[in-house]
């Protein structure tokens, strides 16, 4: 008899789920809305979408690394009339602050009813892009270093450590994930980005297959995580595996641009074989006696007879004068967070740590 409620109880619970998405999609008839941008601008949209789609869709791009999954809290803009209540899953990643403030997650919100929004006007910069795929190399067993040609337009402006939205299509539709720009900034007709297979993820095993001569589309620049370039301090950059992108990015601009600058460059992975681009470091700390270079591997390694242990240990161990130096971090978050409280240790001011997590 309880076994029988209980079945009643999941299929009737099942039931409305699916009435209530049935209703959404199929009955709920939105028409066209009016969407003003900035005071300034307008243009008409059909209902029902989320905003970061319409948006998208009408070549307004707005961060959105996570590909609209609501985690990385990027996507936020102010909302300023037809958004109404935010949702419990926008309240899960905006602050009580920035709800009053009217920011809404715009991967989350739908669009019914007109609406008035702000971008803020650097977003308006960023432009679409079709490239071509020159080369594609695997560096280790996970990640492959791929350089992309720019067909349309034929040369971008981004801020070393910035990063690209790639797009893929996937079921008929379209997703997009988030990858730092390895290469330097003034390489404007080409870009070179890294990228680790994580295994049944959709966007890595789509640009792990692609080979020369394909077609990509991206997005961007994107990001403030990127060199202070008027900043005479040292420079700290701390990276775990393929978080080596962006500060590759860093370090290429540094030897150009900004070599009268002391740069410490600490690198954590695993084994040697994890160690990818090891020759161009060291080339880079051969040419200066300004480029400190700091590789270490966490796992026992036969091969190897530099530092071990991970790398917030090895910032502990030989970081000095913390209070001249800013910080650049890119890594997993537990790489970040042990990273952090060793510079906080070491007198770098918080708001001088700047670090992307993925
Ligand atoms: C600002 C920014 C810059 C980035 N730059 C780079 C870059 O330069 N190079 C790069 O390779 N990636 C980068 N990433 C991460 C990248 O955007 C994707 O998240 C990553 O490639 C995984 O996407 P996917 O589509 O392959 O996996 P998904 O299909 O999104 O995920 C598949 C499954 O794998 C899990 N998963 C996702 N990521 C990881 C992970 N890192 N480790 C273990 N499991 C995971 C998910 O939880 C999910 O269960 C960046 C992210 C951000 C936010
Ligand atoms: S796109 Fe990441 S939270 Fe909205």
């Amino acid at each position: 008899m309880i076994l029988k409620s209980l079945i009643f109880i999941n299929g009737f619970a099942l039931f409305i789920g699916f009435l209530i998405l049935f209703l959404d999609k199929v009955i709920s008839r939105y028409g066209t809305v009016t969407i003003t941008l900035n005071s300034e601008k307008e243009f008409k949209a059909e209902g029902g979408k989320s905003l970061l789609r319409v948006l998208f869709e009408n070549k307004y791009f707005i961060p959105s690394a996570c590909g609209g999954k609501g985690t990385c809290g990027y996507c936020k803009l102010v909302v300023s009339e037809g958004g109404g209540e935010a949702l419990p899953t926008e309240s899960l990643v905006l602050t009580p602050k920035e709800i009053r403030q009217g920011y809404r997650m715009s991967c989350q919100l739908k669009v019914r009813s007109d609406m008035a929004i702000y971008i803020p006007p650097e977003y308006l910069e960023i432009k679409e892009y079709t490239g071509e795929i020159v080369s594609t190399e695997l560096v280790t067993s996970d990640i492959r270093e791929i350089k992309i040609k720019l067909v349309e337009p034929e040369s971008i402006s981004f801020k070393p450590g910035q990063y690209v939205q790639i797009r893929f299509d996937v079921d008929g539709d379209f997703d997009y994930r988030a990858y730092s720009v390895a290469s330097h900034p003034d390489t404007q007709g080409e870009i070179e980005i890294n990228v680790k297979l994580i295994p049944e993820g959709l966007g890595s095993t789509y640009l792990h297959a692609l080979r020369p001569g394909d077609t990509v589309y991206f997005s961007g620049p994107y990001g403030d995580f990127f060199l202070n370039t008027d900043s005479k301090r040292k420079i700290v950059c701390c990276a775990g595996g393929v978080g080596l992108a962006p500060l590759k990015a860093i370090a290429r601009y540094w030897l150009t641009h900004a070599s009268n600058r002391e740069i410490e460059f600490y690198f954590g992975s695993r084994t040697t074989k994890d160690l990818y681009d090891h020759s161009m470091f060291e080339e880079m700390a051969g040419k200066s006696p300004n480029f400190k270079y700091f590789p270490a591997l966490s796992d026992e390694d036969p091969e190897w007879d530099g530092e071990r242990g991970f790398i917030h240990t090895i910032i502990d161990r030989h970081l000095e004068g913390g209070y001249k130096a800013e910080a650049y971090l890119c890594g997993p978050p537990i790489m970040i967070d042990a990273v952090t409280d060793v510079l906080l240790s070491k007198g770098v001011p918080q708001e001088r740590i700047l670090y992307d997590k993925f």
